[in-house]
């Protein structure tokens, strides 16, 4: 048995330092996966008994949504302790135990640091409001006399917050929050504060955790007269994180949660010394976009506006995730044109988004939501794949907030749709129970077990994205093709290029294409049919069909 500093020194797992460049991510709550103790509540015992599940999907990474003590009223975002495990969910021990099987199946797990507030039960909240004005531990938080400072600052939960401040009655004075009003802010301005996020970091890490998730990270520092998002000090706070976290633990990956536009996002990976990853939220919507207008310009757009980034660095890329699907990085007439083609019934709405699963969105329609799959795959960025939606598993827009795209994983088409043991009255969420959705219609016995599945065909997709490394880190070219309605691009790196057409039409289309890498004939990646020839130049493209095919420069 290694000890716990021996796993430390040794780093995590794996000797590629870059290893989140070509990764692929799979995110998942832990409640919402399988219940090992039949107590209806998802656990770190039933997760790690289905690893071989995530290992033959051929992900190599697994983000786990907060495990923490927590009162739960943001899903445990609102942190009650940082360095145990909730009770509902197992024990640290069983987290190591987690951890241990993941690294023996070769993935990496990456974990929530939610840095920027606490919950109000965090006994630093409760201590701050009981402190006296001024001192080290008031400063912990973020106070005020009025309720008027930082006025230029977003409210970012708009369907729940009327103001980022909120009054405690204990303390006589106002707190700052970003986010739900039982989430006050930590104040990085306090050295002490900035010392006690390093001890959770240190914590983490000893285990052997691979990566963090730096959780609302923009949001760190307050100053006047500004937006209170991507401040110089957030930035030089990240650099020192940085710092710290290479000092002592190798290959460990920072990923930056900045829901911000693309110069922004970027500014997050610093010269390469700041956080090696950061979500793309604006290629997303657009993804959606593009689709429905049957038109490449919104990524176009999106490609021209993300600047390059540091060599060590990679974007995140996703389709969906826990939260609603976020409508803030789009102009406010996208915005209406996103909500009236995506979220016509007004409860699919959300602050500035839409609370809906990617397969509903699609209408479940199997040749869309595999177009997107395959632009995910094919574009920069290392994709994430969010639990359930390589089923292409259904929402419930009758639960309050985010939890309808947060229902248990659906493993079987048996009642209780292997979840759980305990009777589905006793679950943290219900079931997703109408057609086309419920585990009747959509499980994993039955995907795994059916070539055609949409499980299989992302499981391909994995495949062939592990088996081309230009699609990991290769320069990205748009192809012209004749048509505003076909998404082509090539990926190059070295003497290596794929090419990835996208049909955003239900109609089929001819296309021109022509680009002088490619020389002879070509078979379809995904199809295995031939369907490309050089010389011919021209492709025929089925109503949303994608097709891919590769080569090599010294080919022909
Ligand atoms: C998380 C949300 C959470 C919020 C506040 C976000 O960025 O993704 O799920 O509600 O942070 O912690
Ligand atoms: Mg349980």
């Amino acid at each position: 048995m290694t000890t716990r500093a021996g796993r430390a020194a040794a780093g995590s797992q794996g000797t590629d330092p870059t290893w989140y460049r070509d990764a692929i991510i799979y995110e998942v709550h832990v409640r919402s996966f399988a219940d090992s103790d039949g107590d209806g509540v998802g656990d770190f015992r039933g997760l790690t008994q289905k690893l071989p599940y995530l290992a033959a999907l051929g992900i190599t990474a697994v983000w786990l949504l907060p495990f923490y003590p927590s009162p739960l009223r943001d899903d445990g975002y609102d942190i009650a302790d940082y360095t145990a495990v909730h009770p509902q969910y197992g024990t640290l021990r069983d987290f190591e135990t987690f951890l241990h099987e993941a690294h023996r199946r070769g993935l990496r797990v990456i974990t929530e640091l939610v840095l920027n507030h606490t919950s109000n039960q965090h006994p630093w909240f409760q201590r701050a409001r009981r402190a006296p004005a001024g001192s080290r531990w008031r400063d912990f938080y973020v106070w005020s006399d009025t309720p008027d400072r930082y006025a230029e600052a977003r409210i970012i939960f708009k369907d729940f917050e009327t103001s980022n401040w909120a009054w405690d009655p204990v303390a006589r004075a106002y707190y700052w929050h970003r986010f739900y009003s039982h989430q006050p802010d930590l104040n990085y301005d306090n050295p002490a504060v900035r010392r006690a996020i390093l001890r959770v970091v240190d914590f983490w890490c000893a285990l052997g955790v691979d990566g963090l998730r730096l959780d609302a990270v923009p949001y760190l520092y307050e100053r006047d007269g500004t937006p209170c998002e991507n401040l110089p000090e957030t930035h030089a706070f990240l650099k020192d994180l940085r710092r710290y976290v290479d000092a002592r633990y190798p290959h460990r990956m920072l990923l930056a949660e900045a829901n911000q536009w693309p110069e922004h996002a970027a500014a997050y990976f610093g010269d390469g010394d700041e956080c090696h990853m950061a979500f793309h939220f604006p290629l997303m919507p657009r993804l959606y976009m593009a689709l429905k207008q049957g038109n490449i310009s919104p990524l176009e757009w999106v490609f021209e506006r993300t600047p390059a980034i540091p060599e060590n660095c990679q974007w995140c890329t996703f389709l969906r995730n826990h939260d609603e699907l976020t409508l803030e990085m789009v102009t406010p007439e996208e915005r209406e044109y996103m909500w009236r083609e995506y979220a016509p019934d007004p409860r699919m709405r959300l602050n500035l988004g839409i609370r809906r699963r990617l397969a509903p969105l699609l209408d479940n329609d199997q040749r869309r939501i595999r177009l997107l799959y395959s632009m995910l795959f094919s574009f920069p960025g290392t994709p994430i794949v969010y639990y359930g939606d390589e089923i292409g598993m259904g929402d419930n827009i009758e639960l309050f907030d985010r939890n309808g795209v947060r229902t248990p994983m659906q493993w079987d088409a048996s009642p209780n749709a292997g979840f759980s043991t305990a009777s589905p009255s006793l679950w943290y969420a219900p079931m997703i129970s109408t057609p086309p959705f419920d585990p009747a219609h959509v499980n994993v016995a039955d995907q795994t077990g059916r070539s055609d599945s949409l499980y299989h065909f992302l499981k391909h997709l994995i495949i062939l994205r592990k088996a081309h490394p230009e699609l990991s880190s290769g320069e990205m070219r748009w192809l012209q093709t004749g048509s505003r309605s076909v998404a082509a691009v090539l990926r190059i790196e070295k003497n290596r290029w794929l090419c990835a057409v996208h049909n955003l039409l239900d109609a089929v289309q001819e296309i021109e294409l022509c680009f002088p890498q490619a020389k002879g004939s070509f078979r379809d990646l995904i199809e295995g049919t031939l369907i490309y020839h050089a010389d011919a130049g021209r492709l025929t493209l089925q109503p949303y069909q994608t097709v891919w095919f590769a080569g090599t420069m010294d080919q022909g």
